[in-house]
Parts: C-alpha cells; sequence; structure tokens
C-alpha cells in the first residue's frame, strides 16, 4: 500500500518552533521515521509539507487512485478550511488526521477540526509518535479492508 504523508502549514519549522508545545524532533526526522516505520509494516511511504492551501489541495486531489490512504496534519487550516475537508470528502481515500499536540486540551478555537468529519479518525496528543500511531491505525484499516 502507498501512503502519503500531508504536513501543512508551519510544521516545516518543527524543531524550533515552540519546542514546549510540539517537541524538538525536526519534521525532516518525523518524515524519514514514518518511511522507517512504513516499510517495517508494509507501507510505501511518500510525504509533503506545503505551507500553501492550494498545494495542500493539488496533493490531495493527485493522491486520488495513487495512494491508498493519508496521513494529515493540517496545521493551522485544520481550523479553518472547509476547502480541505470538501477535497478529502471528493477523493474517498482513508484519511488519518494527526496533531503533535492535544488540540483539544488547547485553546477553544483549536477545538473544531473540519478534517475529523470526513477523517477516519484522529490521533493527537502523542507528539511525533502520533504519526506512528496514525500510521499503524491505517495499516490496520487497509489490512481488514483487503481481506
Ligand atoms: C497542530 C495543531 C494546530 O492547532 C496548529 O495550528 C499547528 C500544529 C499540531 O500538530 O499539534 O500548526 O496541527
Amino acid at each position: 500500500h502507498n501512503v502519503l504523508v500531508l504536513n501543512g502549514p508551519n510544521l516545516n519549522l518543527l524543531g524550533t518552533r515552540q519546542p514546549e508545545v510540539y517537541g524538538s524532533t525536526t519534521l525532516h526526522m518525523i518524515e524519514d521515521r514514518c518511511v522507517q516505520h512504513g516499510a517495517s509494516i508494509g507501507l510505501d511511504v511518500t510525504h509533503l509539507q506545503s505551507n500553501h492551501e492550494g498545494v495542500l489541495l493539488d496533493a490531495i486531489h493527485a493522491a486520488r487512485g495513487v495512494q491508498s490512504g493519508l496521513i494529515l496534519n493540517a496545521g493551522a487550516f485544520t481550523h479553518t478550511s472547509i476547502a480541505l475537508m470538501d477535497a478529502i470528502a471528493s477523493v474517498e481515500l482513508p484519511v488519518v488526521e494527526v496533531h503533535l499536540s492535544n488540540i483539544h486540551a488547547r485553546e477553544t478555537f483549536r477545538h473544531r477540526s473540519y478534517i475529523a468529519p470526513v477523517a477516519l479518525g484522529q490521533i493527537c496528543g502523542f507528539g511525533a509518535h502520533s504519526y506512528i500511531l496514525a500510521l499503524d491505525a491505517l495499516a490496520a484499516h487497509l489490512k481488514a479492508g483487503s481481506t
């Protein structure tokens, strides 16, 4: 199975960005771990980060028929983007929503996710490990569907 790990705005700054909230692991390290862990559970992982909503939309559209599923940390677009929600609903791919921080324990404006209603599920609060948990969840879902 092919899986795209898609990261949105400001996540390129991980490692130096509010480490007390997001940890000190860089995005490169997270992406490397996703590729490694994916390989160990039978997922061929590619990754993309963009600060631009349109680029994220294009990547979701291009994933249709190419990827088996998506891991998505949409950053702050999580809380604002009806366009991302519509894109996910349109491509009919299983999406696991990921956040490093526990968005439900933070400001009220972070509690609302436009991704959640169209996602398979949401994993948040486990720092960089959230991505690994998300890959495991997606792998289990894909395995269940392929039998
Ligand atoms: C985030 C949480 C969002 O609220 C925030 O805007 C981010 C990162 C997370 O991974 O914890 O950019 O998605």
